[in-house]
């Protein structure tokens, strides 16, 4: 009984996401090819790119639009555009995030899926700016205080 209702949601989730992909219209991986590809490989798959652009949005916490413009006559999303300072920031990003692991882990991003030791989630952690310094432990402070009174 659990069972068939794990695999019922799980359908379910499965239909859930077809039906956002065909909402949403033209895919934004949709090719013929990438016009502007610069640091990744320009016959990367579509699956592959979208799971990296995913990923770029979970470890920063933003949506493409951080990176993205829209066209201003058309209003369709053109992700080839480098209008962006974020876009080519993280274009600069992913060059050192490359060199970390190719010089520091001997890493082979030729590979078909390299194990990677870094990622943009290893600074960011989820924040477009990563901390640098631990948060002041606040609470423990306060408490601390309260024991002296
Ligand atoms: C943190 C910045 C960032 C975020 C967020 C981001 N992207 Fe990107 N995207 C880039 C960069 C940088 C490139 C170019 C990579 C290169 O030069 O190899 C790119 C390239 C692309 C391309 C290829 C464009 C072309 O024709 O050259 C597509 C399509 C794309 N992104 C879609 C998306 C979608 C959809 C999202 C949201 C799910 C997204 N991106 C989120 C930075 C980002
Ligand atoms: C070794 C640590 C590290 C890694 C790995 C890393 N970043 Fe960063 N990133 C930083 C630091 C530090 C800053 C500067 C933060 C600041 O200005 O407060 C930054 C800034 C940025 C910014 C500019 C944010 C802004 O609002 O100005 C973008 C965009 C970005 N990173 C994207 C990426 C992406 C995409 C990746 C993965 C390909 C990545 N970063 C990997 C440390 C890292």
């Amino acid at each position: 009984m659990k069972h068939h209702f794990k695999k019922a949601t799980a359908t379910l989730l499965l239909l859930g996401l077809v039906g956002l992909c065909s909402f949403w219209g033209k895919r934004p991986y949709d090719g013929p090819e990438h016009k502007n590809l610069q640091v990744l490989p320009k016959d990367i798959k579509q699956e592959k790119l979208k799971a990296i652009m995913d990923g770029f949005c979970s470890a920063l916490n933003v949506k493409c639009g951080f990176c993205h413009v829209r066209n201003k006559e058309t209003n369709e999303w053109d992700y080839a555009a480098d209008t962006k300072g974020h876009k080519k920031e993280a274009r600069d990003m992913m060059k050192m995030t490359n060199d970390l692991n190719v010089k520091y882990f001997g890493v082979d991003l030729n590979e078909e899926n390299p194990k990677v030791a870094i990622t943009c989630y290893t600074c960011h952690r989820g924040e477009e700016h990563p901390v640098f310094a631990p948060k002041p432990a606040q609470p423990l402070l306060d408490s601390l205080r309260t024991i002296k009174q």
